[in-house]
């Protein structure tokens, strides 16, 4: 069998600057249970990422939070220098403890997230750094002058925000420029549809995180299932071809913690939809959320 490759999916310029393949690679999956500690099986998670490379996956997408610490520091053991890699990560969320998430935004929490991230990755500096939330306990214009801040010392080149509405990404331009949008997104959960149109509109990656609905997609016995028959492949497969044919700013970072698994997403990249097949799917998605 010829070894996948990400490249089939196509490229996409973060900032206009620095080139991706728009597969990508969610390493929130390589941490322990509640995305809290060490992941069950160390090795696994160490191959998964070296795996990477090797199928042209050079957009990976982490965060100071998974685990926390753990994501980074595992990236950091496996690809270390990150040769020809763009590594993504994101502050601004607290954990206390396994599945809870707090955001903390106050200027210095954020400038400590970063700084711990280019200590943690061994960088001098991230090359795309994403506000994880945008917290209400703290005035938005805060947090964005701090990322106008880290953009213009060069701590950061360029910047990000996720789970957020149209009017705060505008909010958000008028202080730094966007360069990617991370909001959760899939076949059968359209609520981000909007964001996604102004994304495309502005040139903004649009990165749908939970592109397979936490592996309820991969499994049989949805409407992905005639398609994925049609074309000999699994049913997550036909989840990523459908979101990289949805938009070319569509930058989906599928989340694994297996090599297996790995190599079977990215062979989802090169799989073409029909026409008839990507509106039937897209009908059926609609219906479903
Ligand atoms: N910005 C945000 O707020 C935010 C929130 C959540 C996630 N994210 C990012 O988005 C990425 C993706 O989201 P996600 O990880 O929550 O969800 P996802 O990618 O939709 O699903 C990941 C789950 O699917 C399973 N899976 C993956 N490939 C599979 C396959 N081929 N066959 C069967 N099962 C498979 C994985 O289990 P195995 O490990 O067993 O393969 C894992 O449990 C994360 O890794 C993270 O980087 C961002």
């Amino acid at each position: 069998m010829t070894t996948p490759n990400a490249a089939a999916a196509g490229t996409f310029k973060i900032g206009g600057e620095i080139e991706i393949n728009r597969l990508g690679y969610g390493a929130m999956r390589i941490t322990g249970d509640g995305i809290f500690g060490p992941p069950s099986d160390h090795a696994e998670s160490i191959r998964t990422l070296k795996r990477l490379p090797e199928l042209g996956v050079n957009f990976i997408d982490t965060a100071a939070s998974y685990g926390p610490d753990v994501s980074e520091r595992l990236i950091h053991e496996a690809l270390h220098p990150y040769d020809g890699l763009l590594i993504a990560t994101k502050g601004g969320l607290t954990r206390p403890g396994p599945n809870v998430w707090v955001p903390d935004g106050r200027p210095e929490a954020l400038i400590a997230d970063v700084k711990k991230s280019l200590r943690q990755l061994g960088v001098e500096q991230l090359q795309l750094w994403q506000l994880h939330r945008i917290d209400p306990k703290v005035p938005r214009d805060e947090q964005f002058g701090v990322i106008r801040q880290l953009l213009d010392d060069g701590l950061i080149r360029h910047a990000g925000l996720s789970e957020v509405s149209v009017e705060q990404i505008r909010a958000a331009q008028a202080v730094f420029p966007v360069a990617t949008v991370q909001n959760r997104y899939n076949i059968v959960d359209r609520t981000s549809e909007t964001v996604l149109a102004y994304c495309e509109s502005a040139g903004i990656g649009f990165i749908p995180w939970f592109p397979l609905a936490s592996g309820d997609l991969a499994k049989s016995g949805s409407a992905l299932d005639a398609v994925a028959k049609t074309h000999g492949a699994a049913p997550g497969q036909i989840a990523l071809a459908w979101l990289l044919a949805r938009s070319p700013v569509m930058l989906p970072i599928p989340g694994t913690s297996k090599v297996k698994h790995l190599d079977e997403n990215v062979a989802g990249a090169a799989i073409r939809l029909s026409e008839a097949e990507f509106a039937a799917l897209d009908k059926a998605g609609r219906g479903a959320s």
